[in-house]
């Protein structure tokens, strides 16, 4: 296929979230949140910077959504900070929190362009994480009851709602690798967060949809399709278990109440993940959608348990078979399209969105100030051109939110690392519209990918 054509009513996006784009950490009654606490301590984040300012969107609701204007884009990604709403994670808002989102989301709808806010992109409060953080089971009804505040407060304006942004990142790299907020490096805790996740997500869907039944809530995935590294069945029984433990973790607890069997080398850990009886009705709530967030694949092989916490029987393998962005991850876009379809059937058929896909790519100003970034237009089309293949298959594809609306600031990779559609100079804080911005905005015009 060398060209495709979307429907009318087809999203056409981008995606941001909070703690890399809005700064003004500590203004207007805001709470700490663990990536406050995390960027601030030495040696965690790339050239020492952090996210106290990044691109200053918290004061430019304006020039953001005039850049989502500018880019024809009819629905916009973004994240709520937890710690905004309700600094310390309990007890009552805060207004100026909410005031803020309700004027984003007010600007947006303005300018006919959809508000898709998640629930938690990844800030914890920081006091919720000095009780235990997700390692501790109580931080599950906290979340609940700020879904519900949330949801309560700025339901009348947006209708459509995510409730977290990869689970498998946050908990794996927060509390196993210690790489991310709040940087912990303990097997258990990452086993028990996994578990407080799942059992949030199904509180917070019925807390949300007890305070307003008509909203419509999904939850976004991080998914990589798990190619064998060889003909043998060792090998596609390993790509099998992969795809149970990194894609579906945290998918069938919700839609099925239960753990993805297939992850783990026999028994699941359940003692030290802090199951209890019952949790499996707890887990289980009805998902209107799944958003998909796909970066690359991963060449599986078997491999005898490694997985400190899990004893998970596969490893993966290099995968520089196709060339890399300058994040040096590996670019295929049938890797899109693939997912795309299995995760549509492994949802049980609910419509899909693509809620993230980019690429970094350094390409700075010419001496006209022109950003000539083809390599992210040749990726933008390939990928495209794989969701309309997907639907094509039948997944109910409804919608692409690029990774990102500017550049920002990339979590443990600071400000080295350039996904955005604009050009920001952090100085200035001034942003550009790319060449690929320009080139997205024809297709999101025009509902077609030009050859
Ligand atoms: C995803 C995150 C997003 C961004 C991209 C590059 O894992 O959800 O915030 O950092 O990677």
């Amino acid at each position: 296929m060398s060209t495709a054509t979307f429907p009318a009513d087809f999203f056409w996006g981008a995606a941001t979230a909070a703690y890399q784009i809005e700064g003004a950490w500590n203004e207007d009654g805001k709470g700490e949140s663990i990536w406050d606490r995390f960027a601030h301590r030495t040696g965690t984040i790339k050239g020492a910077t952090n996210g106290d300012v990044a691109c200053d969107s918290y004061h430019r609701i304006r020039d953001d959504v005039e850049l989502l204007r500018r880019l024809n884009l009819n629905s916009y990604r973004f994240s709520i900070a937890w710690p905004r709403v309700q600094p310390s994670g309990r007890g009552p808002e805060e207004q100026r929190g909410l005031d803020y989102y309700r004027r984003l989301a007010e600007a947006l709808l303005a300018a006919n362009i959809r508000p898709l806010p998640t629930l938690y992109h990844w800030d914890l409060p920081q006091a919720l994480e000095d009780a235990g953080g997700w390692a501790q089971r109580d931080t599950a009804e906290r979340f609940a009851e700020y879904a519900a505040l949330v949801t309560s407060a700025l339901g009348d304006v947006i209708g459509d709602w995510a409730t977290f942004n990869e689970p498998f990142i946050f908990t794996r790299f927060g509390y196993l690798d210690g790489y991310h907020a709040p940087g912990r490096k303990e097997p258990d805790a990452y086993l028990r967060a996994t578990h407080t996740v799942n059992l949030a997500n199904g509180l917070a869907i019925r807390a949300i949809k007890a305070a307003r039944s008509a909203l419509r809530v999904g939850c976004v995935y991080s998914v990589s399709p798990a190619v064998p590294a060889s003909e043998s069945a060792d090998d596609a029984t390993a790509a099998e278990a992969f795809h149970a433990y990194v894609n579906l973790w945290f998918v069938e607890p919700v839609l099925a109440g239960r753990y993805p069997a297939a992850a783990v080398n026999g028994e699941l850990p359940l003692a030290r993940m802090g199951y209890r009886d019952g949790d499996d009705r707890i887990m289980r709530a009805s998902l209107d959608w799944a958003g998909i967030n796909y970066y690359f694949h991963q060449v599986v092989r078997s491999a005898p348990p490694s997985d400190e916490a899990l004893g998970v029987p596969f490893a993966t393998v290099g995968r520089n078979e196709h060339p890399l962005t300058d994040f040096g991850w590996p670019v295929n876009a049938d890797g899109l399209r693939a997912i795309l379809v299995r995760m549509y059937r492994d949802c049980g058929n609910i419509p899909l969105e693509v809620t993230e896909n980019g690429c970094s790519y350094l390409d700075g100003p010419d001496a006209r100030g022109t950003i000539l970034d083809e390599r992210r237009i040749a990726y933008l089309r390939e990928h495209l051109i794989a969701v309309a293949q997907a639907r094509a298959e039948g997944a109910d594809v409804r919608g692409y939110h690029h990774w990102t609306l500017m550049d920002n600031f990339e979590w443990a990779e600071g400000y080295t690392q350039r996904f955005g559609l604009t050009y920001v100079d952090f100085r200035s804080l001034e942003r550009t519209v790319k060449d690929s911005g320009t080139w997205y905005a024809d297709v999101a015009r025009t509902g077609t990918v030009p050859v």
